[in-house]
């Protein structure tokens, strides 16, 4: 089961403090947000578990963390000065901003009025000076992208850390786009974060690592617990490809506001390191790129016969915020229990749970009790799985209830019988039953429930 509606995920997320709006107290900025102390987990361990299976599972990827300023140089010869635009119409009355595509008839969507602009290039770009002086001359751009950095850096990882066709390099990181209309909660907003993989492989067998990165990336949304049946692929043609592409395929994923983009996969030919390189003319680019006068490295490789080539690019981006938003919204299951209630549990997968386990003693104030939870905690703490919390209220129904909706995967009660006998009950979020067990068991029981 998924949320009924977006209102459910953003009202939870405020509540539990998994996300809020940012610079909420000054009425808040439209298109950016704060992820707060159950986000911030949540995060972590999607991102956590997109490295592993990227970098840390692979030997033919490395990894690596650029800077998000970035050179007018370098975002010129990507493109993204000339082409990474919208077409943006103004009403001349109300004054309200559409893109091209939100404007149905011939009328502004706000006022009805029919006195618009024609459409313009709007560049999603945001840019900064650079020093103390402010007169325009000297800028860089805040990343569209985490990709561009890693082509930058091509030369230098190969240099530092050598590999044969085929291999990637991966990185997450903050991209920034002055989205006109961000919306949807975190699904498209102005600054969010990107997991990209750049994989580079020999000409002619990059159709093939196109569908087997395809089919790797749509088994990884799966183990993160999003369901088959919420995903479809699209294959993206004509006019919709970037002008980067030979094939696209999206993984389109049933949001609570719709069937939209996931993640992207993409087979970006030479025309990245081609448009970066040095020596352009004598290394045979196949893609259309614009003249490179300043570049300082050749970005390409040798084969065995000692000539140089420039490897094709498949590319693997997908969006952190929307993944955030994904498993949310996988995980959100309402159910009427026993007693009748009505109990909102989050069912996410134990690797991404932002909280692993709560220790509760019976009664808050306790010595004996608090002491043995408190020890319990630290053993758990030291496995190193994730954040494990002591939760000292005295209410066991109601941590059970707060734990089931920010998703914890294990409760463990800690009572008399704990001191007496040394025995604690471990409570499963999911199935709600309830067992005993030794309080020595209890750290390989944790480390298997969770770590599996
Ligand atoms: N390097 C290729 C690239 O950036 P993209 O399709 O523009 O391709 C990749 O972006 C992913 O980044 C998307 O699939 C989406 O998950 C995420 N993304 C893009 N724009 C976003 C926005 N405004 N807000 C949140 N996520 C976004």
């Amino acid at each position: 089961m998924t949320a009924k509606s977006m209102e459910e995920l953003v009202a939870l997320c405020k509540r539990r403090g998994f996300i809020f709006q940012a610079n909420e107290i000054y009425g808040g900025l439209q298109g950016l947000y704060d992820y707060g102390p159950l986000g911030v987990e949540l995060k972590n361990n999607l991102k956590a578990s997109w490295w592993s299976s990227m970098v840390y599972e692979r030997d033919d990827v490395e990894g690596i963390d650029a800077s998000i300023l970035t050179s007018q140089d370098v975002l010129s010869q990507s493109g993204h000065e000339d082409t990474f635009s919208d077409p943006l119409i103004d009403c001349k009355d109300c004054k309200a901003r559409w893109r091209e595509d939100e404007i149905k008839g011939k009328n502004c969507p706000s006022c009805g009025s029919p006195n618009l602009t024609e459409p313009r290039p709007f560049n999603l770009m945001f840019r900064t000076s650079l020093g103390p002086i402010d007169d325009g001359s000297s800028f860089a751009y805040l990343r569209p992208e985490t990709a561009q950095n890693i082509f930058t850096n091509f030369k230098n990882v190969l240099d530092s850390s050598p590999h044969h066709l085929p291999f990637g390099i991966a990185q997450i990181g903050k991209a920034f786009r002055n989205e006109i209309t961000p919306r949807n909660f975190i699904f498209r907003v102005r600054e969010f974060e990107q997991m990209e993989l750049e994989f580079f492989v020999h000409k002619g067998s990059d159709d093939e690592w196109h569908k087997k990165w395809t089919d790797l990336r749509v088994q990884w949304w799966l183990d993160q617990g999003i369901n088959e049946d919420n995903i479809e692929l699209l294959y993206v043609t004509g006019n919709e490809l970037a002008h980067y592409s030979k094939a696209t395929v999206d993984i389109m994923y049933k949001f609570p506001h719709g069937l939209e983009e996931l993640e992207g996969i993409a087979n970006r030919t030479d025309f990245d390191l081609g448009s970066h390189t040095k020596f352009q003319e004598d290394l045979n680019i196949n893609s259309t790129v614009k003249q490179n006068t300043k570049s300082k490295s050749r970005l390409a490789i040798q084969d065995k016969n000692n000539n140089w080539e420039i490897p094709y690019v498949i590319e693997p981006s997908a969006g952190v915020d929307r993944g955030v938003l994904a498993v949310l919204n996988e995980a959100y299951r309402e159910e009427i229990v026993d007693n009748g209630k009505r109990r909102v549990v989050l069912s996410f997968k134990p690797h991404l749970a932002p909280i692993k386990a709560a220790v509760i003693p019976l009664k808050r104030n306790d010595e004996n009790l608090v002491e043995t939870a408190s020890k319990l905690k630290l053993e758990l703490q030291k496995t190193k799985l994730g954040r494990v919390i002591l939760e000292n209220t005295g209410n066991i129904g109601k941590s059970y209830r707060k734990h089931d909706e920010i998703g914890t995967p294990l409760c463990i009660t800690i009572d008399f019988d704990s001191i007496e006998k040394g025995t604690a009950t471990i409570r499963d979020r999911d199935s709600m039953n309830q067992m005993t067990l030794n309080l020595s068991e209890i750290p390989d029981y944790y480390s298997q429930y969770i770590g599996s």
